[in-house]
């Protein structure tokens, strides 16, 4: 049954992660997948999220299943992080949130639940976008389109080809936007493009799906969930994959979620039932231990206070060495313009170098970017930092 298999290539950005564990070369550097290091190269696990583990350790009495939509307080709290608590879309009862594991576990589900609702939904992906999305949703049985996002030559979003391109959206169709600091780009829509995109949608009849898993590492907590306000106020359908790996460091727990915004509270009750099934078919509830950390957290105001100067400050790091990584560039008589890495979001930045320059860097000095030029900022340090300009200086 198997000896017909052929190898399968490896993935875009964990493929890269193996690869740089094989590497024996000891000055090798990391900066391919989005996980933040600090100065000294490692994944730290939040302060709160330790002092929230305790708590639980301590408090936790059983181990039994949860629901196949997870923990109600799990999902009323992201639910508060998304919206804010007191948006009025809350008290209309019209939202579904489910307890995923994972940002790219919602993901699945709601492809599996579009699939299932509309099964000749075209997904439509910013071009570029994460290399998992096309994979994600053509595995779920959905056709998947693109859209042009990114103006390379002036390292900003094309908008005006944004919104040509969404003209192809036909009634039912979904279009995946990245909430915040996008991935691989940095680069965001303003609050202005954000309506714009809304307005477009509305008029075509098409549903947001928004991927949400940066939420806290672009301008803050609140500013970054603008975009996601502005389509729910609009539109009458919404899903959001919602991932706790980078904001509350919880890679391996596998934490996320995802809403479901209906049309009305009737309509939310069905969509839970179905979304139910498909949790059912698939991994029959969700991993609890993640979840119960962002819900100690979230649930108490000195824990939540805490998080969010720790947030802020992974958030300013990633900033400050932005502003470095530019600086070195520059200092080591690079011409190329690279400043419009400083003005972009979240860990990612496109440094527009080629696919062989990419794999120069990787064959000759062992510093590993994903080959559409992408790097993890958070990847760099103070130490490694010149090290990694030298050698983009030289395969320039
Ligand atoms: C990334 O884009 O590097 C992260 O989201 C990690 C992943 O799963 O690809």
């Amino acid at each position: 049954m198997f000896d017909q298999l052929e190898i399968a290539p490896p993935d875009p950005i964990l493929g890269l992660e193996e690869a740089f564990k094989r590497d024996p070369n000891p000055a090798k550097i990391n900066l391919a997948a989005g996980v933040y290091r600090d100065e000294s190269g490692n994944t730290p696990v939040f302060r709160t999220v330790k002092r929230a583990e305790a708590d639980i350790l301590e408090a936790e009495i059983s181990k039994t299943y949860l629901g196949m939509l997870g923990s109600p307080e799990y999902t009323a709290a992201v639910q508060a992080l998304v919206f804010g608590a007191g948006h009025p879309i809350l008290a209309e009862k019209r939202t579904t949130t489910l307890q995923a594991p994972g940002g790219t576990g919602a993901l699945r589900v709601a492809a599996d639940f579009v699939r299932k609702a509309r099964s000749d939904a075209t997904v439509w992906v910013s071009n570029p976008t994460w290399p998992n999305h096309p994979s994600l949703f053509r595995a779920a049985g959905l056709a998947v389109q693109s859209y042009p996002y990114f103006d390379a030559a002036n390292n900003c979003v094309d908008f005006d080809a944004m919104m040509s391109g969404l003209e192809g959206v036909v009634q039912g169709d979904l279009v995946l936007l990245h909430g915040s600091c996008h991935n691989p780009t940095g680069a965001d829509l303003t609050p202005a493009q954000w309506q714009s995109v809304a307005a477009l949608l509305e008029r075509k009849g098409a549903v947001p799906l928004v991927d949400f898993a940066y939420q806290g590492f672009g301008r803050g907590l609140e500013e970054d969930a603008q975009g996601v306000h502005t389509l729910v106020e609009r539109l009458p359908e919404a899903l959001i994959a919602t991932s706790y790996s980078k904001n509350f460091g919880l890679y391996n727990e596998r934490t996320g979620a995802l809403t479901i915004v209906s049309r009305s509270p009737a309509v939310a009750d069905a969509v839970a039932s179905q979304v139910k099934l498909i949790v059912r078919a698939n991994y029959s509830n969700p991993p609890a231990h993640g979840a119960r950390i962002v819900t100690t957290i979230l649930q108490s105001p000195e824990l939540t206070t805490e998080w969010q100067t720790e947030l802020a400050a992974v958030r300013n790091r990633i900033r400050e060495l932005r502003r470095l990584f530019v600086q070195g560039l520059h200092g080591r008589g690079v011409t190329r313009d690279f400043s419009c890495i400083e003005e972009q979001n979240g860990m990612f930045s496109y440094t527009g170098l080629t696919k062989d320059q990419v794999a120069r860097l990787r064959t000759e000095h062992s510093i590993y970017m994903v080959d559409s030029g992408r790097i993890n900022v958070a990847g760099l340090t103070t130490k490694n930092l010149p090290v990694v300009c030298e050698a983009i200086a030289s395969v320039l």
